[in-house]
């Protein structure tokens, strides 16, 4: 497995590669079991699978955790050579956004995505989707990947960008991957790193709230508002703080109507200081 942490070194690398098709899995490392199974997924259909681990400070507020992100890049290069990746490309900041002067990214060229990133996390989080779809705008001309590979459980990430793919024509095609999730139903992530093991015990009920909604529209149940609020209220009982529980049209992220039938629930909530998210589509 190959280390780059420049894009000439990396393209060096790829450019002699002729032939084959370039998968690509970009991360922020700290990597889980979940992170190992998109390479798999990469691996089964590409020639050679590039991992990208950058913590891309443009998708951070001001007040979150950019700063204590766990930075874990000789772990995540263990779990990567055993899942069988060909490259890990790890770029510093300066090699990301050249022009960055060490304090002031709003001088970098930003990509903006359509109002669906202002909803759902979008609303909580301004800035966070034009920080990814900028950052992943860059990784795809880096890497020129056939494809690339990215966790459901980032629905409306993976909603934008589909959307930014298509609408900036980069045929590039988007495989998204079902959540891995721990015994108890928890979808693996790395911030479940900050929770305590009590904390972690009750994370627990983020899905196990969400199951409840699917299986209430799998009953007939319409009154999307109300069964929202339902999950809200249960989980502010046990003490969460929630963002959001909203349900939503796969398609777009819109509202959906009662005659739907391709729905997803999507949750935000903070468990302590801990912001998780989680989904669980419904095909009715
Ligand atoms: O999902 C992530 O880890 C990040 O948002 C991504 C897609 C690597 C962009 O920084």
């Amino acid at each position: 497995m190959q280390l780059f942490h420049t894009l000439r070194e990396l393209r060096a690398f790829l450019d002699s590669q002729t032939g084959k098709s370039v998968g690509f899995v970009p991360t922020m490392g700290n990597l889980h079991a979940g992170h190992c199974e998109l390479v798999s997924q990469a691996k089964s259909r590409a020639g050679i699978v590039v991992v990208s681990i950058f913590v891309n400070p443009l998708q951070f507020g001001a007040n979150e955790d950019f700063g204590s992100y766990p930075r874990t890049l000789q772990a995540d290069c263990e779990q990567l050579r055993a899942v069988g990746a060909d490259v890990v490309f790890a770029p510093a900041v300066e090699e990301m956004y050249p022009d960055f002067n060490g304090q002031d990214l709003r001088q970098q060229i930003i990509v903006q995505p359509p109002p669906m990133a202002d909803v759902l996390c979008g609303a909580s989080r301004p800035g966070h989707f034009a920080g990814v779809a900028t950052v992943v705008t860059k990784l795809f001309h880096m890497v020129k990947p056939d494809f690339a590979v990215f966790g459901k459980k980032d629905y409306q990430q993976l909603m934008v960008i589909r959307t930014l793919v298509r609408q900036l024509n980069f045929g590039i095609e988007i495989v998204g991957v079902d959540t891995r999730r721990e015994v108890s139903g928890l979808a693996m992530s790395s911030r479940n790193g900050y929770l305590t093991a009590e904390q972690k015990t009750q994370a627990a009920q983020l899905y196990a709230q969400l199951q409840q909604v699917r299986v209430a529209l799998e009953n007939g149940r319409r009154d999307y508002e109300a069964l929202c609020k339902q999950a809200v209220l249960a989980l502010q009982q046990e003490g969460w703080q929630v963002d959001y529980v909203e349900i939503r049209a796969q398609q777009d992220l819109s509202t959906p109507s009662a005659s739907q039938t391709e729905l997803v629930v999507l949750a935000a909530a903070k468990l302590g200081n801990t912001r998780l998210i989680d989904n669980c589509e419904v095909n009715l």
